[in-house]
């Protein structure tokens, strides 16, 4: 695809600022080390690491990051204001975002300031941190709804008073890609300094406004990982990078093959789940159920995949369900190095589809038994449970043991500690095959079918044995019940 872009395109990561704005996440010391150091590897310019003003723990997380020596810019976020800098002074960074609002709603509600008193404040500011020998980055908030007549004199007192980057902040989401360019293309005729997009989701705008930016003149991205922030959250940065890399086939120069890591790290560290059908990084982004995508896909994967999921260090999926069709079938089925006749496939494949039919969702586990029983090779389960007791409650450690039958002949008694006790079972469990096999939970997810406190449970695992990866399920009325069914269920799959 020919396109305007610039030669140099650089993302500022503010997962560690706007990010961390998400409600409900704060983020520790060791946290946000971990976070930058995978940003500094994927390759990001600049880190956005916090606001220096919030809080000693926060300036404690700032300086450690500063202090890394990582390859990137570690900038904090500052206001308007001297106290601001010099926390952000105190933290060792490079770098700081001078935010100033500029919108007159923003202006007479939050500033209570005049357009000439912002303008003084800014020459005063950017001054003194410049004195300070910090590179300063000056940001438009809530730019979008500024007078842009306005917004460019803030810029242009700015620049004179040695601000070395300016941005504009679509604050709540308001741009549109039309409009972006228009007001780009106007941005970029007038500065000759680099000129940065911070945009919000709050329209599921922010990656197309982000692009058209950046055709239009913009050479910085503002990004976070998995797209989170304020409310409906920041322009997302693997969504940027690989429209960039796949459709405007551009080089960004980020580590393609650490994106999907950096995405579940940030995701395990703030507590923030990612939706599955998010693009790029969501769980079904490369997983198929169609028997006629799976057809096309085993012929050419570009049938049905914009790009290869190793790219981003991901592997493709094929679930079965009721749109299953043979061809999903036979991979499944090679994978488990069973042959069948053309007759035993037609039952194999209806029988899925039947699991599906009744709103299921189907599992290795189910896949197999499916199978075996059409072939009539169902096999014996090599870990049988005999016993097992929970203790938990608000002044005991929640404690589990097992009593377990392995191979037909040794019993096996083992117990474990765990953070409820569900864990405490399966802590149990793998300790009493852990002879035999070691098996890793990858995943664990709880539905409750029925409502009230007698629901149905569905207990669904993932279990990792050396590489081979399995899901399983169980169902009771007894939650810790249906996990030890459907980690029991995992583990005999994976023994076999
Ligand atoms: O969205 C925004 O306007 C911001 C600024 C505070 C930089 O995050
Ligand atoms: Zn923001």
């Amino acid at each position: 695809m020919t396109n305007k872009l610039p030669k140099d395109i650089r993302f500022l990561d503010t997962t560690l600022r706007d990010g961390e704005q998400t409600p409900g996440v704060a983020l520790l010391t060791k946290d946000k080390l971990l976070i930058a150091h995978k940003l500094d590897t994927l390759g990001v310019k600049i880190i956005e690491t916090g606001s220096a003003i919030t809080s000693e723990g926060e300036r404690e997380a700032i300086r450690a990051v500063a202090n890394e020596g990582l390859n990137a810019e570690i900038c904090s976020y500052c206001r308007v204001r001297q106290e601001d800098i010099d926390f952000a002074l105190e933290c060792d960074v490079d770098s700081i975002h001078l935010v100033v609002p500029v919108s007159d709603l923003h202006i007479e509600i939050k500033l209570k300031k005049t357009y000439t008193e912002v303008l003084q404040m800014i020459r005063d500011i950017v001054k003194y941190a410049k004195d300070k020998g910090l590179v300063v980055e000056l940001s438009g908030e809530d730019a979008s709804r500024a007078n842009l007549e306005f917004l460019k004199e803030v810029y242009a007192v700015g620049i004179k008073a040695g601000a070395d980057r300016i941005c504009f902040c679509d604050t709540v989401g308001l741009l549109v890609p039309k409009k972006t360019s228009e007001i780009f293309e106007e941005l970029a005729n007038t500065f000759d300094v680099p000129i940065a997009i911070h945009c919000h989701d709050d329209f599921g705008f922010a990656t197309a406004n982000t692009l058209a930016a950046l055709e239009a003149g913009a050479t910085q991205a503002h990004v976070t990982v998995n797209g989170i922030g304020e409310r409906a959250g920041n322009t997302s940065l693997e969504e940027v990078v690989m429209s960039l890399e796949k459709i405007y086939e551009y080089n960004t120069g980020i580590v393609l093959k650490d994106i999907y890591s950096t995405s579940r790290l940030v995701s395990r560290l703030t507590g923030i789940p990612v939706a599955p059908n998010k693009a790029i990084v969501g769980g079904n982004a490369f997983t198929h159920e169609a028997g006629i995508h799976i057809h096309g896909l085993i012929a050419d994967t570009s049938t049905y995949e914009p790009m290869k999921p190793e790219i981003i260090g991901r592997q493709r999926k094929i679930v079965l369900g009721k749109h299953t069709g043979k061809s999903s079938v036979i991979l499944a089925l090679k994978e488990l190095d069973l042959d069948v006749s053309d007759e035993q496939l037609n039952e194999i494949v209806a029988r899925i589809k039947e699991l599906g039919d009744k709103g299921k969702h189907v599992t290795d586990a189910d896949f197999e038994v499916v199978a075996e029983t059409v072939l009539g090779v169902v096999s014996e389960p090599k870990v049988k449970l005999q016993q097992f007791t929970v203790v938990s409650g608000n002044k005991v450690t929640p404690t589990a043991s097992v009593i377990l039958e392995i191979n037909g002949n040794k019993i096996v008694v083992k117990s474990s500690v765990g953070d409820g006790p569900v864990d405490a079972v399966i802590g149990a469990l793998r300790k009493g095959i852990a002879g035999v096999a070691d098996i890793r939970l990858e995943e664990y997810h709880v539905d409750a079918i029925t409502g009230g406190t007698d629901a149905l449970v569905e207990v669904w695992v993932k279990l990792n044995r050396d590489g081979k990866v399995i899901t399983a399920r169980g169902a009771r009325t007894d939650i810790i019940m249906a996990s030890v069914e459907a980690v029991l269920e995992g583990i005999n799959r994976l023994m076999k």
